[in-house]
């Protein structure tokens, strides 16, 4: 019960990091507040963590709201609907994001519009979450949390050079609003995992992540000195620790989940 009676949001809830990190908090104590842009797998997380549409499931720690990280006006209402909800807002986990285009594209392969994209939905969303986070924190005047997901692409070079650009930035966002907010206790740290092949983040918009073959993933966990892959409940256990207030003292870390990748 490491999170006990915090109040968590985790953005990009309906997948990946965020949903084995929305059933970590649970299991720690914390109330969370699930948010994602896809409505379907929004539901699914919330079924799984045993709450229920519109609070009517049996558990009441746990409620999905629709919200798309690209619109600022939706991490306003997402903080609203929060402390509406749970009375208060403890962590605020910005860990919404999109790939790059398909491997093996180059930066002269991407439109004007698929940058954007990128940049929107990595980049932009951190700022809105973490901008409401904080005057939310600030409001209630006890500090808080705001944890980031950004990427080992964010910390060294990497196949997929734009999307890293934006991980680059994210982490940057960590460590500069880790300095301007230490006077109100408001810790901000990064999560940076390498490769998870087994998360929906290569599927289209409009559809689930086909299962990859056993060789891909054999592949990508050689990557990695530790010769593993990562995986969400990687990121999660890594979360719960920098949630948590025996990370008191730990703010502006970008943390790698990487299996030794960046230390080479
Ligand atoms: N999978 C990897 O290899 C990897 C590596 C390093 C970092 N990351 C980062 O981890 C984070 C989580 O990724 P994942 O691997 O769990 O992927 P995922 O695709 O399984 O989960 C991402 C979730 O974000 C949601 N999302 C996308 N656009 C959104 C928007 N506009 N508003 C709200 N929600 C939106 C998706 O619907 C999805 O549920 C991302 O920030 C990603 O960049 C992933």
């Amino acid at each position: 019960m490491r999170l006990k009676d915090k109040v968590a949001v985790i953005t990009g809830a309906g997948s990946g990091v965020g949903r084995a990190t929305t059933l970590r908090f649970l299991a720690e104590g914390a109330k969370v507040v699930c948010a994602d842009v896809r409505q379907d797998w929004l539901e699914e997380t919330v079924e799984l963590a045993g709450g229920g549409q519109s609070g009517s499931g049996a558990d009441d720690s746990v409620i999905g709201v629709r919200c798309d990280v690209t619109v600022e006006a939706d991490l306003e209402r997402l903080v609203d609907a929060t402390v509406d909800q749970f009375g208060t807002l403890d962590v605020m986990h910005n860990n919404a994001g999109i790939t790059g285009l398909k491997a093996g594209a180059t930066t002269e392969d991407y439109t004007e519009a698929e940058w954007r994209r990128l940049w929107d939905i990595n980049v932009s969303g951190v700022f809105y979450g973490s901008k409401y986070a904080i005057r939310r924190f600030k409001q209630q005047g006890a500090g808080g949390v705001i944890l980031n997901t950004g990427s080992v692409a964010g910390m060294v070079g990497f196949g997929s050079v734009l999307y890293g650009s934006t991980k680059g930035a994210v982490n940057q966002l960590t460590k500069g609003l880790a300095v301007e907010c230490a006077k109100d206790d408001i810790r901000v740290n990064a999560i940076c995992p390498a490769a998870m092949p087994l998360t929906n983040f290569s599927a289209a918009d409009d559809k689930k992540f086909e299962p990859v073959a056993q060789d891909f993933v054999d592949i990508v966990a050689s990557i990695h000195p530790l010769g593993r892959i990562i995986t969400a409940e990687d990121c999660a256990a890594a979360a719960v620790y920098l949630a948590s207030d025996e990370a008191k003292n730990i703010t502006g870390v970008l943390l790698p989940i990487d299996g030794g990748y960046v230390a080479q």
